[in-house]
């Protein structure tokens, strides 16, 4: 049963999100950051509820999980397109772009760059139609998948589930 506390904690994500997104581009670094490549373990505990409803073809946004930045891309054809098209190339870390998502419409993937932790621009930068972290030029695609640059991995993709249509949760309650 969805209560009117969860609307209002929906809401405050939402706000959150917009938040995030304005202030969180141009490389900063993420202040929260401990350690890079987070466990599978971490990865999958504690969850963020998302409404997707707002977020158009094309767009995308930002929201916190666990202290760090997750994209959230709803992703059009081109960039569905794009990312199929690539699986063939020769990749630093290979990864088919139907393993990283479950719902091809919807990337989701952790907001920092696989090399030292900046949070890359948003969707539509870099040489790949993805996501550019200037901070040293990894150019990551519409997959999150490392392409060009110093990063060593693809952006990881956090344990997620689509509740229904609308509605995404990040992460997995544990206990
Ligand atoms: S931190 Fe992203 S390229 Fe160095």
């Amino acid at each position: 049963m969805v209560t009117q506390q969860d609307d209002n904690r929906r809401d405050f994500l939402i706000l959150a999100t917009s938040a995030v997104g304005a202030v969180g581009v141009a490389g900063a670094v993420w202040p929260f950051i401990r350690s890079w490549s987070p466990s599978a373990d971490v990865l999958a505990q504690a969850t963020t509820e998302v409404n997707l409803s707002n977020i158009q073809e094309g767009q995308m946004i930002t929201v916190p999980w666990q202290g760090k930045p997750v994209f959230i891309l709803h992703r059009s054809p081109d960039q569905i397109a794009a990312a199929k098209k690539d699986d063939a190339e020769t990749m630093r870390q290979p990864e088919k772009d139907a393993d990283r998502v479950k719902d091809e419409k919807w990337l989701v993937v952790l907001a920092l760059c696989t090399h030292l932790g900046c949070v890359p621009q948003p969707v539509g930068t870099g040489d790949y139609g993805g996501f550019l972290c200037p901070c040293h030029g990894s150019h990551y695609d519409t997959s999150g998948r490392i392409r060009k640059g110093p990063a060593p991995e693809n952006l990881p993709v956090p344990h997620h589930e689509f509740k229904d249509a609308n509605t995404l949760v990040i992460g997995k309650a544990v206990g």
